[in-house]
């Protein structure tokens, strides 16, 4: 599925009496992608810790690395950038590989819209799927040229000396759409504005603020002052709220004794799994809250609990929108009824999550509705069975906590991507007490 070696190819996971311990999950994915980013065209060094070493966050160095950047990682967890300012990128001479990754390809496409040289962008089957007219508008609006491939990567970018500051509204709630028009508006004159129909991650205006660029949030409007000077910046990444989701379900489901996640990342646009796993019934606490690099982060302890069937409100559903695979899971295990709409994003994820969540599940004896911009499980019993993860790394995750309640035996094929957000999660999962092998 993915252009990287599949070394691992399956998971075994089996049943076991309960979860616990003391737990810590690799860095933020967003935040280390824009650490790359925003280092990258800042005067000065930017040192960043707890970087996610991840599949996708490498593409992203990579690709910057070939745009003449130098970063260099004094150790596993650090990385240095030597920020070549606003104008020091050069043209990469290749084409930029984004494997997996659909925030580098959208992000890094929103930086190159304004560089003064041609750049075309790719990346694997997954990513060559996935949709690029939503950034390719509105960066054609500020004066880009930009081709995409019948709306996909590849992605060519003509070179472009100047663009317009715009006021754009996106039409889907979507992250990575506000920070590429955000990145390209560094190179526009004026400000450059992007309202959302509702709030999605605000990771790049929290970053852009901290190196100092001038930043507005309000009413669900963010925006940047162009042409902006950006000056490097010390970053300390929390560990990835969306890797710990999986750890946060298991330890709802099995937990024997308490289990606690150290040092999470909880801005409040990314916390909508907390708020819908606590409806459906978990116990989680927050406690030791502290901030990092404008970021909040705390220690999370979840116990084990008994979760029920909730509709989930529609607010909270871009807040968790990575999460919807271990919520689909906890869906499964809850009494009663849980139903999801309004989240048609999630089919244009690394995979159609609703198909592969829905055929997992049901391939696990659980009853199933598949709605268009959604689906209603039936919390039921689950039985052991045979996964397909379409090759999508958080489907491979969500049905590998399942594997904690159910019946018998679950293996999954194609975990290979895992390694695209949550390097050492089989490691991880197994210091929790899961019974799982390479298969
Ligand atoms: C991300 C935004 C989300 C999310 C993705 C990371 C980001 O995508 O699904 O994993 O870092 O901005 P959308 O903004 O397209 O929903």
């Amino acid at each position: 599925m993915s252009g990287h070696a599949p070394a691992l190819q399956g998971y075994v996971v089996r049943p076991v009496a309960g979860v616990s311990g003391e737990l810590s999950v690799p860095g933020d994915k967003s935040i280390s992608h824009r650490s790359l980013m925003l280092g990258a065209i800042a005067s000065g060094r930017t040192r960043v810790r707890g970087f996610l070493q991840s599949e996708d966050c490498l593409a992203t160095m990579r690709a910057l690395q070939a745009l003449g950047v130098v970063i260099e990682q004094p150790d596993e967890n650090s990385v240095v950038v030597d920020g070549a300012g606003l104008r020091g990128l050069k043209r990469a001479g290749r084409t930029l590989d984004m494997g997996n990754a659909g925030t580098a390809i959208r992000l890094m496409t929103g930086l190159l819209a304004g560089q003064h040289f041609d750049s075309e962008l790719t990346g694997d089957e997954s990513l060559r799927r996935r949709p690029m007219e939503r950034v390719a508008t509105p960066l054609r609006q500020m004066g880009a040229v930009i081709e995409t491939t019948d709306g996909r990567p590849p992605v060519r970018i003509r070179g472009q000396r100047h663009l317009r500051a715009i006021h754009y509204d996106l039409p889907v709630p979507s992250a990575q759409v506000k920070s590429a028009i955000l990145l390209a508006g560094l190179y526009g004159d004026g400000v450059t504005s992007v309202g959302e129909p509702a709030v999605t991650r605000d990771h790049t205006e929290r970053m852009l603020e901290a190196f100092g660029a001038r930043v507005s949030v309000r009413d669900r409007r963010s925006g940047v002052t162009g042409p902006a000077d950006l000056r490097a910046a010390d970053i300390d990444v929390p560990g990835d709220l969306s890797s710990a989701a999986f750890f946060l379900v298991a330890g709802a489901l099995a937990a024997r004794e308490t289990l606690t996640l150290r040092g999470i990342g909880v801005n409040p646009t990314r916390t909508g799994v907390l708020d819908i796993l606590r409806l459906m019934g978990a116990n989680i606490r927050v406690t030791n809250e502290r901030r990092s690099g404008g970021e909040p982060l705390a220690d999370l302890e979840v116990e084990r609990s008994d979760l029920k069937g909730v509709t989930v409100p529609a607010h909270l559903v871009p807040l968790a929108i990575d999460e919807f695979p271990a919520i689909f899971v906890a869906a499964a295990c809850a009494r009663g009824t849980t139903t999801v709409t309004g989240a048609a994003e999630l089919r244009v994820k690394e995979s159609d999550r609703i198909g592969a969540m829905a055929e997992g599940l049901q391939r696990l004896g659980i009853d199933v509705e598949v709605l268009p911009d959604g689906m209603r499980v039936q919390g039921g019993r689950l039985r052991g069975g045979r996964i397909d993860s379409r090759g999508d790394h958080r489907i491979a995750m969500a049905f590998a906590v399942a594997g904690i309640r159910a019946d018998g035996a679950i293996e999954i094929d194609d975990v290979a991507n895992v390694a695209t957000s949550f390097p050492g999660f089989a490691q991880t999962a197994r210091r929790a007490g899961m019974d799982l092998q390479f298969a």
